[in-house]
């Protein structure tokens, strides 16, 4: 048994849920997603939610430690994807646990039919950085911007 492995959520059940509201604190002060949101990105054809199992010495079945979501979708100049919200529980971090789902992702977009998979993220993440970069991912020149909906 493959002690790290990555599959496709394919339902939002209890586990998911509080493993997802664990490792969002660790990205983002955004509200953690409630199940019918974690349902909502689920159950859409054009998001898929991925989670890495990271199993210790004796067990078979891995706690989920990490998380990343694929956004793809057509418009005019083709196929596209993102890669957003990629979070590894700081307890797995150094251990190829970010390597395996960004990889897993980019496998998932080109089996999509995506001409190219986006990503962002902030110099001051280090590791983030390094990862991408490591893994074939190279900066472009552009700029992003970011309009702020202000809350109802
Ligand atoms: C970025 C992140 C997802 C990487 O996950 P990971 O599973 O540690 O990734 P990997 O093990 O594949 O590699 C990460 C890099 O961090 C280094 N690293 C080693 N030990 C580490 C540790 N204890 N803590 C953090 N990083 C460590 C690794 O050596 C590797 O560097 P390298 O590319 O120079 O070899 C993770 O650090 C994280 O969740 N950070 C907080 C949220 C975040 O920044 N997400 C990315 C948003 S764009």
């Amino acid at each position: 048994v493959p002690a790290l492995r990555v599959e496709a959520v394919t339902e939002a059940t209890p586990e998911v849920v509080e493993a997802i509201g664990r490792l969002v604190p660790q990205l983002s002060s955004s509200p953690i997603p409630t199940n019918d949101e974690i349902a909502r990105i689920v159950a859409s054809g054009a998001t898929t939610l991925f989670v890495a199992r990271l199993a210790s010495d004796g067990e078979t079945e891995g706690a989920i430690v990490g998380a990343l979501t694929l956004a793809v979708f057509t418009i005019p100049t083709g196929v596209r994807a993102w890669i957003e919200d990629v979070i590894v529980d700081e307890s797995a971090r150094g251990r190829g646990v970010g390597e395996a789902l960004t990889l897993r992702a980019v496998e998932a977009a080109e089996l999509a039919g995506a001409r190219t998979v986006d990503l962002t993220s902030r110099p001051s993440r280090e590791a983030a950085n390094r990862l991408y970069q490591r893994l074939g991912f190279h900066p472009r020149e552009t700029n992003v911007y970011r309009f702020e909906v202000s809350s109802t």
